[in-house]
């Protein structure tokens, strides 16, 4: 009980949705002995894979990549978690390759297949919430028994996983509604500037927090601070751009070239978003601010929000409430990580993109520019870590398409 009223404390200190699925199923699997779980979001009438973790597989497989993909499964008998989400019900499997005929649901053995793994025991739980409905499920996937070998879900892991599920459906519901608000925010800002989409801001956030990520182990953080610092920044950096609302539609939406007074104008987006956060009330708002203010800082010390000089229309700064110049520049280690590492996934994600201004430019240009730029544009260090990521940045792009 002491544990599981800790894992509460713990929870609301989280932000993103794939941070509290982390920490839920790291729990239900620790309490229960399972040696890998799986986590459900019900997507409308399927269940997308939301969060996987598999102790046996992890350097088999690459589970980051799987942790983006988007299958999803029907709600039905044609899979087990499916079953568990068609009527609320507790599923428990002694093996999962021995399943009666006749029993209302269907192990999908494919994956085992693919992967070698052999899947015996299965606990799979409806996530419900106080409304009733089925929000998640959770499965958890081969019990620890003798011999180091999987045995079956005991009656008192059933119970605590039950309890712990219980619980963890209000948790999933902040994570859920935080995430739309976030996304509602980038739906203002993309009503101004097109090229601002949901789909481009989780890109950034997810490439922004594998890049940490990467980095963070690079340089032997501490998981504590690690898993903390992805969740806020996977989130932070959605909102990188919310400031082009600020921003006139003839300069967002100019189909060439902006002149260098347009310029001018287009730069102060970083100031109107890091003025979104000017009072912030969480560490999430001092990270979106960092972000906002100085995601187009280069390495080098050039790049702005400074922005100052004469290109500037009077008549524009004149305005009430117009950005002074009051951010500084800044460069190299000055400019927060956050900010460094958001500059990059940004650059990534918009030359590889079609924009109003400009075609998509291909992958290995992309990638060209990128190493080109290192310690110019870019901090070699997030170069590098962006360069260790490998098939999670295809994964990711594949996750959240343009539409
Ligand atoms: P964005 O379109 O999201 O681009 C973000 C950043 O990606 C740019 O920041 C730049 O660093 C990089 N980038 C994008 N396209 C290219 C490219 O073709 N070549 C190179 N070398 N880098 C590229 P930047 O330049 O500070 O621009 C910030 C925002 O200003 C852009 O966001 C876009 O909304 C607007 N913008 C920039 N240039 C133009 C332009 O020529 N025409 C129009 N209409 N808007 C522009
Ligand atoms: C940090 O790890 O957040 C500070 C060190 C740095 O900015 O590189
Ligand atoms: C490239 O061909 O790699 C792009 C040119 C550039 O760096 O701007
Ligand atoms: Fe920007
Ligand atoms: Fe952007």
């Amino acid at each position: 009980m002491s544990r599981i009223l800790e894992l509460f404390s713990s929870l609301r200190e989280l932000t993103s949705l794939d941070a509290i699925l982390e920490r839920i199923l790291s729990e239900a699997r620790e309490l229960s002995g399972a040696e890998a779980g799986t986590v459900f979001l019900r997507e409308g009438d399927r269940l997308g894979f939301s969060y996987v973790q598999n102790d046996r597989l992890s350097g088999v497989e690459n589970l980051t990549e799987r942790v983006y993909q988007s299958a999803s499964l029907p709600i039905d008998g044609s899979s087990i978690a499916g079953y568990a989400a068609l009527t609320g019900q507790t599923v428990t499997i002694e093996d999962a390759w021995a399943i009666p005929e006749g029993a209302p649901y269907h192990f999908n053995i494919d994956f085992d297949k693919r992967s070698g793994y052999r899947t015996r025991s299965i606990l799979s739980l409806p996530v419900v919430n106080s409304r009733g409905k089925v929000v998640a499920v959770m499965q958890l996937i081969n019990a620890a028994g003798p011999h180091g070998r999987p045995g079956p879900f005991t009656p008192e892991a059933a119970d605590y996983a039950a309890l712990l599920t219980h619980h963890a459906a209000a948790a999933i519901e902040t994570g859920l509604m935080t995430r739309e608000m976030v996304l509602r925010m980038v739906r203002m800002a993309e009503l101004r500037d097109p090229s601002e989409t949901g789909p481009h801001a989780q890109r950034v956030g997810a490439y922004a927090a594998e890049i940490y990520h990467a980095l963070a182990l690079a340089r032997g953080a501490g998981s504590g601070v690690l898993k903390r610092t992805k969740d806020l920044l996977s989130v932070a950096a959605m909102l990188h751009d919310v400031g082009k609302v600020g921003i006139p539609d003839g300069i967002l939406q100019k189909p060439g070239p902006l002149t260098p007074g347009e310029r001018a104008i287009m730069c102060r987006h970083t100031w109107h978003g890091a003025a979104l956060f000017r009072d912030p009330a969480s560490e999430l708002d001092v990270m979106a601010a960092d972000i906002a203010a100085h995601h187009h800082q280069r390495f080098d010390g050039a790049g702005y929000p400074a922005c100052k000089g004469p290109l500037l229309p009077q008549e524009y700064l004149d305005q009430p409430d117009q950005p002074d110049g009051s951010l500084a520049p800044l460069a190299g280690q000055d400019i927060p990580l956050a900010a460094r590492i958001v500059g990059l996934a940004d650059v990534y994600d918009a030359l590889i993109s079609r924009r109003v201004y400009k075609q998509a430019w291909p992958d290995d240009q992309a990638r060209a520019h990128i190493a080109r730029e290192s310690g110019g544009h870019f901090d070699p260090e997030v170069v590098r870590a962006f360069f260790s990521l490998g098939g999670v940045v295809t994964a990711i792009r594949e996750r959240f398409p343009d539409p």
